[in-house]
């Protein structure tokens, strides 16, 4: 069990050139996100929801791991097992950073799931291209995203490193959508430390021991530097 899990969000990836869900206009890349991150907004419109994803997915090849993913990644390297990262993020940045102990609690862009045989697969190209499922055949694929109304990848091992870790840390989320919102609660239930690392004071901050605002970028690699050294 992980002796410090970092709960990471949209912040994290901001400064790589990734937006935010929640920007001051409200909308994601111009979207209401419920319109593009339901069950429902895919069961009425799939290929505007497809082509939504395909952009994301596209996009991930424009952009390149911050010094916020790096210093996690160097964490990693320093204290191996003791390190969880458990990230809403569905994009590849923390891989590409060199960390390997990550939670995608969201699901990934680079990953597609066949309604028909409910398998995960890798996967680069566009689903609004109606490609087959590699393992079964069917035309079936939807983006493998966590979406409102259903259930985040991997709660029971997110609950027990919770419940083990003596130090919970989150970078870069607005503490508004639950469970992950819920997870400061529990590990102090617990009995961690908790630190919150956010441009801003978020919803959660006031569950957090400690709080330091600012930008990821900055803010963590002088958490891991003070940690490691
Ligand atoms: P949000 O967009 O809600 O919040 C991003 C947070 O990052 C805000 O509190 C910003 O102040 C902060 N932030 C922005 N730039 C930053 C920077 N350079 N350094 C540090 N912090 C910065 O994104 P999430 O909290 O990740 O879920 O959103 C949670 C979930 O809501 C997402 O995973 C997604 C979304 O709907 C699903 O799609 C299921």
């Amino acid at each position: 069990m992980p002796r410090i899990v970092v709960l990471t969000g949209a912040g994290i990836s901001a400064e790589s050139g990734v937006p935010t869900f929640r920007g001051p206009d409200g909308l994601w890349e111009g979207h209401r996100v419920e319109d593009v991150a339901t069950p429902e907004a895919f069961d009425a419109d799939p290929e505007t929801v497809q082509r939504f994803y395909d952009a994301r997915r596209a996009a991930l090849t424009t952009v390149e791991p911050n010094r916020a993913h790096r210093a996690l990644a160097e964490l990693e390297a320093a204290v191996g097992d003791d390190l969880l990262v458990v990230t809403q993020n569905i994009d590849d940045l923390h891989e590409r950073a060199g960390s390997q102990r990550v939670v995608h609690m969201h699901g990934e862009l680079l990953s597609a799931l066949c309604r028909a045989c409910g398998r995960r697969t890798p996967f680069r190209g566009a689903l609004s291209d109606h490609p087959p499922c590699p393992v079964c055949g069917a035309v079936d694929l939807r983006p493998d995203v966590v979406w409102f109304g259903e259930v985040p990848y991997r709660m029971q091992d997110i609950q027990q490193a919770l419940a083990s870790c003596e130090l919970f840390v989150s970078v870069g989320t607005s503490g508004a959508v639950y469970p992950a919102a819920g997870f400061v609660q529990l590990a102090r239930v617990y009995g961690a430390r908790t630190l919150e690392l956010n441009l801003e004071p978020s919803e959660g901050s006031p569950y957090f021991h400690e709080a330091r605002h600012g930008p990821a970028g900055l803010l963590v690699p002088d958490w891991v530097s003070q940690l490691v050294d």
